[in-house]
């Protein structure tokens, strides 16, 4: 619904990727959009305009003038209509021009035009997308605000197999409805999120970790920053990038690291998600020196408890500040999550249960159920952690409007 009367520029650029941008055309149009395409000379070469002037009902945009009557075509005007432009497929040449200002074709000057947002699709060869200068140009889109939505992983035109895959076009108007159902209903606002496991070093070697991916951390964080807020992600390690350029991560690795990192800049935030699986214990002791196995004896390990970093804030939080917590549990759930909740002074507390199938640390998915101060609680079904996170973000927003 929320496409439905949206102007549309969608560039589309010299990528074998290009054929799916006529899947994107048909369905932006069934979503209710108009679509103005502007294809580079080389986008011409993979997809035909005819396909798409067919589609859209427009004349495709691609010379800066018509040849046989000298009719201009402005840049300008596309960039004052639109209220979205999209770059799909966006190959490393055009990301290229567009980060360096290389104005030498209409979609090029389109996009410094432009005055909507703008989301890019890249599309290219693994080795191409991995390379410094690509992934510098999408850096320096990202400071401009351009939202780059991540290529994703799998067979490839080249034959191999990596990442560099355009997003597939549902997948991009997914993207295109949470911006424009959401907006920037978090704008000014600051964010905290911990995500991740913590590592309690034992020895150069070893430390005491848990499964925790970080994968609805960074789900959360992308939301909140999909909404216009501007997030500190602090996490554990974990193999994750960062996509929206309003997310600033800090990398730790301890307990003892998180709670310094997080207790330092806690006061200036609105809101802080807690959803870093920290590490309850650490070892007493850090051997200098890798621990000699011995033959019979059982190996002890004194632990000693790590500071809680949720109870801390709880302890300190200001009025108009917004502490949500996470508890993953495995028997009495709804219990042990509400006693937490009250404990550690929170304004809601996630609860996911490890007897759920889909819910959890290292899935894709996760099944929650919020559990407020006042008893009261909402279930949700099975989603992705990306809706997830959006479901916890909506709950964030109605606190931050009472
Ligand atoms: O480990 P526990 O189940 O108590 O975690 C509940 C909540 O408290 C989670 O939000 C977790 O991120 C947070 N927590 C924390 N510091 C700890 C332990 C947990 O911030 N040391």
């Amino acid at each position: 619904m929320s496409l439905k009367g949206k102007k549309i520029v969608l560039g589309i650029t010299g990528s074998i990727a290009a054929y799916k941008a006529a899947y994107l055309t048909r369905a932006l149009i069934r979503k209710g959009s108009e679509v103005q395409v502007v294809m580079t000379p080389a986008g011409k070469e993979f997809i035909t305009p005819v396909t798409l002037s067919a589609l859209t009902g427009k004349p495709v945009v691609s010379e800066f003038f018509t040849a046989n009557d000298g009719t201009w075509h402005s840049h300008v005007d596309l960039g004052l209509w639109a209220d979205a432009m999209i770059i799909a497929p966006a190959t490393a040449s055009t990301i290229g021009k567009m980060a360096n200002g290389i104005a030498d074709n209409m979609l090029i000057t389109t996009y410094l035009s432009m005055k909507a947002p703008v989301f890019i699709a890249p599309a290219m060869d693994l080795d191409m997308y991995a390379h410094p200068s690509t992934q510098r140009n999408i850096n320096t889109l990202k400071s401009f605000k351009n939202h780059i939505i991540e290529p994703a992983t799998g067979f490839l035109a080249s034959k191999l197999e990596g990442k560099g895959r355009m997003e597939e076009p549902d997948e991009i108007i997914k993207q295109l409805e949470i911006f424009f159902s959401k907006g920037d209903s978090l704008s000014k606002k600051k964010v905290l999120i911990t995500a991740g496991p913590t590592y309690e070093k034992l020895d150069p070697v070893r430390y005491i970790g848990n499964y925790s991916s970080g994968k609805m951390g960074f789900a959360l964080a992308e939301a909140c920053a999909s909404r216009g807020a501007d997030v500190v992600l602090i996490t554990g390690p974990v193999n994750l990038s960062v996509k929206h350029s309003s997310i600033q991560r800090i990398n730790v690795e301890s307990a003892d690291q998180m709670y310094q990192k997080v207790t330092g800049i806690f006061q200036d935030m609105d809101v802080a998600i807690l959803c870093a699986a920290v590490a309850d214990y650490k070892p007493v002791v850090f051997s200098k020196n890798k621990i000699k196995r011995k033959e019979k004896e059982p190996m002890l390990i004194e632990l000693t408890p790590n500071p809680d970093i949720a109870a801390t804030l709880g302890k300190i939080k200001k009025k108009g500040q917004i502490i949500a917590g996470f508890a993953l549990e495995t028997d009495n759930e709804e219990e042990n999550a509400s006693g937490k909740l009250k404990k550690k002074n929170l304004d809601f507390i996630v609860l996911n249960s490890m007897n759920d199938s889909g819910a959890g640390f290292k899935t894709d998915t996760n099944k929650i159920t919020i559990l407020f101060p006042d008893n009261s609680k909402k279930d949700f079904p099975l989603k992705s952690k990306t809706d997830v996170a959006n479901d916890i973000v909506d709950e964030i927003e109605q606190l931050l409007i009472q």
